[in-house]
């Protein structure tokens, strides 16, 4: 059965939103930066908050808002992951779960692999958290973006204590395998280190396509594992502070519930109810939708540069909505997106605040409508006169 994909929002409506997205550039230049989505929220979660703000239900989040029951059932549904629901945590983003797990697991000073180029918080996280960036960037295998395993364990038996991984990989798209997955589980584990998994995009993985939770990677992954996640991303509720920690082992359980009571309480009440609600199996047509959109997006984007921009080298990605293209070949500098954002009124996100490996690169959100998108590609076309 073919699905028919959700439609964006008209340009008028997104500009009357008040997030990051609608309210950092001045109304001539497109948006197509910050990993926020331009369609209507699914019907539950609009529900759900309706009924919020119509009571007034803006405390406190109470110790189980429903998140625990929904995650678990929503990992079994889409991921076909069992979850213990007593090794469900919250708190309020993915990066304060990934900063207070590696500040609980690291002495200060001691090394984290992150492999570049990646979501840019990460490496302000790391250093948040008392640790220090070990970088071992991606590798191309055959026109793919890997982990660079071997570096990893270089990494590890020269004294890393933890691994920083993207499942799925912000900005490639990239879902790394199974078979890869369980080996960075193994390494972490002869060298006693542990590996903090950002799953945050893994609802978006496109069908066809196969997402491992890392924690469900090997025996290995669920000792040394740990998951923050959220719906944040796919069901676009970033601004609303709702995100869990997942683990999989009595041990790394034990840190979780060590962390500081604050951690836990910082959870947005708007976001474990529009979490509940989207996780719930009445979002699902929607998140399918969405997935029909983002393909039909990835897609397009394939057509439009090779018709107009062909000098730009671009991967489809597997997984989310972001797009990374290699734009060395036009000779714009290390930072494209500055004069595209300049010349052509188009914001991208800079490749160089990604690693070094994103020098020459932007990354491009499809989260918007074909228009949209085509217009954004003409636009930077014309400066080259096409
Ligand atoms: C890989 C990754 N992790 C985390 C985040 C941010 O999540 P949060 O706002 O929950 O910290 C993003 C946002 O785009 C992301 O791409």
């Amino acid at each position: 059965m073919t699905i028919a994909p959700l439609q964006a929002l008209p340009l008028d409506q997104l500009r009357r939103r008040s997030s990051t997205k609608w309210r950092t550039y001045p109304e001539d230049v497109l948006p197509l930066f910050v990993a926020e989505m331009d369609f209507s929220l699914a019907d539950a979660i609009t529900a759900r908050l309706r009924e919020a703000v119509e009571l007034g239900d803006t405390g406190y989040t109470p110790p189980d808002p429903g998140i625990r029951a929904a995650f678990v059932g929503y990992a079994q549904r889409r991921f076909g992951w069992t979850v213990q629901p007593d090794r469900v945590r919250s708190t309020c983003d993915v990066m304060m779960g990934v900063v207070e797990i590696l500040r609980a697991v690291l002495a200060p000073g001691d090394r984290v692999v992150v492999a570049p180029p990646v979501y840019p918080p990460f490496y302000d996280c790391v250093e948040e958290a008392g640790g220090v960036v070990e970088r071992v960037p991606l590798i191309d295998v055959d026109g793919s973006w890997r982990l660079d395993l071997d570096g990893i364990e270089e990494a590890l038996a020269g004294g890393a204590r933890a691994v920083l991984l993207c499942n799925p990989h912000n900005p490639t798209g990239t879902v790394h395998s199974k078979a890869v997955l369980a080996r960075l589980a193994e390494l972490a584990a002869a060298h006693g280190a542990v590996v903090v998994s950002d799953e945050i995009h893994a609802p978006l993985v496109q069908p066809g396509v196969a997402f491992t939770p890392f924690l469900t990677a090997s025996p290995a992954a669920t000792e040394v594992g740990y998951t923050v996640t959220s719906a944040s991303k796919a069901y676009n509720l970033a601004g609303l502070k709702c995100a869990i920690m997942v683990t999989a082992s009595e041990q790394t359980a034990a840190v979780v519930r060590s962390l500081p009571p604050e951690v836990e309480w910082r959870t947005g009440l708007f976001g474990a109810l529009a979490a509940v609600a989207a996780w719930d199996p009445a979002s699902d047509a929607w998140l399918d939708a969405l997935l029909a959109a983002l393909d039909e997006n990835r897609r397009l984007l394939a057509r439009l540069l090779a018709a107009h921009l062909p000098e730009a080298d671009y991967r489809m990605p597997e997984a989310g909505y972001l797009a990374w293209v290699d734009l060395r070949e036009l000779g714009w500098g290390d930072d494209p997106a500055g004069r595209i954002l300049r010349e052509a009124r188009v914001a991208l996100n800079r490749g160089p605040t990604f690693g070094a490996e994103g020098k020459g690169h932007v990354r491009f959100n499809l989260g918007c409508s074909p228009e949209v998108l085509t217009e954004a590609v003409h636009r930077i076309a014309a400066l080259v006169g096409r």
